[in-house]
């Protein structure tokens, strides 16, 4: 027997959504020099929803300027004090949670499931984590008396929007840096509406700046000298050119890029609580997900078995209306990355995978893609090498562990992987061969 699920939809009326938004510079919102603007859309429905600054290098060297200045109050403000800011951040995000929540999958077109229950808790979490730190540096294996950077440039990217800001900003304010940030260019309103947030907390002017812009924006902040570190997130080739810009200017720098995560299932896995794992790891969030499970190595003499029950569990998620409570894919983020896929999966086509996608209604308007997975891929299929980042999977079989190994680890990426096995010393043997950051 089989439910049908009425719609059940979160109400829009908790957000207000100006028709304009400028930079956040100084602690004020201010228009930018050129007065030049792009607009955001809802990519479920494709309707406009805000006109967005568009900062330039005069701009950046505004909030360059700003963040220099509050560096001379915050970085001599006691720890404790410091502290107390974030944890008031983290009240204000959480008093404001569901506003947060609405906003992201609007502007996002992620499922309100998800920006309700995992987005937006955990960014708060990240305030209060990091405001417990603020007075705890000399204890945090950084040797004495730690000091900050000074001004560090944050440039983040769209599939998690205010937690990719809470990951950036939270430390760097803990440590008693100030900040430059710029969002995606598809997803500025939770930064925006975060804005708000440092003025409600009454955060000294200048500690968080937001520009708005594009890959120009996010140039002009990597390469302007009064920035002592930048920190980016996004896709590989991006950071390649930001390590190089960077390269002899005496900056510090963190990257967080690309991967092609391996989840290995051997014989032996409990199958049903196997298929939640995969359907989590590349089905989550569109499968906009660095660490995604996108490559899935299977042991052979089970794929037949897992490959059936992941097909009638696909068959049950459900695609559709971001803001319906029900919905477990939202809209993928914009028409480039759905063109991305697109493009991808098809090479899938042409070089001989073979294609499943589970039968999903695509509503009319927005960008859609159903979940997916291609079974006979290579090593040398581009959708075995390169990241897809959407709701893609490619199923490759083993035979042996040491062939598992040698599969998982043929990748340039090495963000992520998992291991799916009932013995203890097989997931013991398995993670200390595989070559990924996190298991
Ligand atoms: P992207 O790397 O172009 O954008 C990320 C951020 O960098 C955005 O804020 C963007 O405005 C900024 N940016 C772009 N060019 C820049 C430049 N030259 N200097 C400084 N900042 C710059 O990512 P995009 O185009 O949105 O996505 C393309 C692909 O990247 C995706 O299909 C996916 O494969 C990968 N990606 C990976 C992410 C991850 O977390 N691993 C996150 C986002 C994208
Ligand atoms: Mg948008």
């Amino acid at each position: 027997m089989t439910f049908e699920y009425s719609s059940a939809p979160e109400s829009k009326a908790i957000v207000t959504i100006d028709p304009v938004y400028k930079l956040f510079i100084g602690g004020k919102f201010v228009a930018p020099k050129s007065g030049k603007t792009f607009t955001t859309i809802n990519p479920a429905t494709e309707e406009v929803l805000a006109k967005i600054a568009y900062g330039e290098k005069t701009d950046v060297d505004k909030a360059v300027k700003a963040a220099q200045e509050g560096l001379k109050v915050w970085s001599k403000m006691a720890p404790s004090e410091r502290g107390k800011y974030l944890y008031r951040i983290a009240r204000i995000m959480q008093e404001r949670a569901r506003e947060f929540a609405v906003l992201e999958t609007m502007d996002n077109g992620k499922p309100i499931r998800e920006t309700r229950d995992i987005d937006i808790p955990l960014s708060a979490a990240h305030f209060f984590y990091h405001a417990g730190w603020a007075d705890k540096l000399e204890h945090a294996g950084v040797g004495n008396n730690p000091k900050p950077y000074g001004v560090v440039g944050q440039i983040i990217p769209w599939n998690f929007p205010l937690l990719m800001l809470a990951w950036k900003v939270a430390p760097a304010l803990a440590t008693g840096n100030t900040v430059v940030l710029k969002p995606a260019e598809t997803t500025p309103l939770t930064a925006l509406l975060f804005a708000q947030v440092c003025q409600q907390a009454e955060l000294p002017a200048g500690v968080v700046n937001i520009v708005t812009g594009d890959g120009a924006t996010g140039a002009a902040i990597v390469n302007h000298p009064g920035i002592n570190k930048i920190a980016f997130t996004g896709s590989t080739d991006v950071g390649k050119l930001i390590a190089r810009s960077v390269a002899g200017t005496g900056k510090g720098l963190t990257l967080e890029l690309g991967g092609k995560g391996a989840n290995i299932v051997f014989e032996d896995a409990p199958l049903d609580e196997t298929v939640e794992g995969i359907v989590n790891g590349i089905f989550f969030n569109q499968g906009h997900v660095c660490c995604a499970g996108s490559r899935l190595l299977v042991q052979e003499n089970i794929q037949d078995e897992l490959l059936e029950k992941l097909k009638r569990r696909m068959s049950q998620i459900r695609l559709g209306d971001p803001l319906d409570k029900n919905t477990d894919i939202g809209a993928i983020n914009s028409r480039e990355q759905l063109e991305k896929i697109t493009e991808l999966a098809l090479s899938g086509d042409t070089e001989g995978a073979e294609r499943f996608s589970a039968s999903c209604t695509i509503p009319a308007k927005g960008f859609w893609y159903p979940p997916t997975f291609f079974t006979g891929v290579t090593q040398a299929h581009r959708i075995a090498r390169e990241e897809i980042f959407g709701p893609v999977l490619s199923v490759i079989s083993f035979r042996t562990p040491q062939e598992a190994i040698e599969k998982a680890n043929n990748t340039p990426f090495g963000l992520s992987a998992g291991v799916w096995t009932d013995k203890g010393s097989r997931i013991l043997w398995t993670a200390k061969h595989l070559r990924a950051g996190v298991i």
